[in-house]
């Protein structure tokens, strides 16, 4: 899912300016994984990482996600931040472990990637979620730095 900003020139088309990816894990198939989410330098700060989270999560069929996880580095405090919030909005609880260490997987190289885990996420959130969709336009409406946001 992407997020895109319409530049305050309207002959300009629309910037993207986030984006999110993520794929159900094969051998559990509730479980959606976030591959990745950015958001452009100078656009962060916003809720434009929550909004993806929350959009991407509103896109899923009903009840097909059960929990969500992602890998996180320590020293990396936005990821940490958006992600234990977004789970703070879905009242779920989270669970942290180690992935890969940096010694033991990565020979020193990389540093020690976490292993976050949100769930369970229950129905109601969910339905919120959905919800979240559905009122879409008021949201970016009231949020008012980024009046053109769309995520799709
Ligand atoms: C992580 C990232 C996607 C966050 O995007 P964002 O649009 O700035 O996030 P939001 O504005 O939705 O903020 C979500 C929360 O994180 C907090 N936050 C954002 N940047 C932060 C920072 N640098 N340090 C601490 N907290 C931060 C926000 O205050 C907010 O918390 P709050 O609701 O308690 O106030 C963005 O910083 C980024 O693209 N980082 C580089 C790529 C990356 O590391 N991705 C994650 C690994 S997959």
């Amino acid at each position: 899912m992407g997020a895109w900003q319409q530049p305050s020139n309207a002959d300009h088309a629309p910037q993207l300016v986030g984006s999110v990816t993520g794929y159900f894990l094969p051998d559990a198939p509730q479980t959606l994984y976030i591959w990745q989410v950015a958001v452009l330098n100078d656009a962060r700060g916003r809720g434009i990482g929550q909004s993806l989270l929350r959009h991407l999560l509103a896109n899923q069929a009903p009840s097909a996600v059960a929990e969500m996880q992602t890998s996180i580095t320590s020293s990396n405090r936005a990821s940490w931040q958006l992600f234990e919030r977004f789970a703070q909005t879905l009242n779920a609880p989270t669970h942290v472990s180690v992935l890969f260490e940096n010694e033991k997987h990565f020979g020193g190289a990389a540093p020690t990637e976490h292993l976050l885990t949100i769930g369970p996420i229950s129905a109601d959130a969910l339905n919120n979620s959905t919800h979240a969709r559905a009122v879409d336009g008021q949201e970016h409406a009231s949020t008012r730095s980024m009046p053109e946001l769309t995520l799709r």
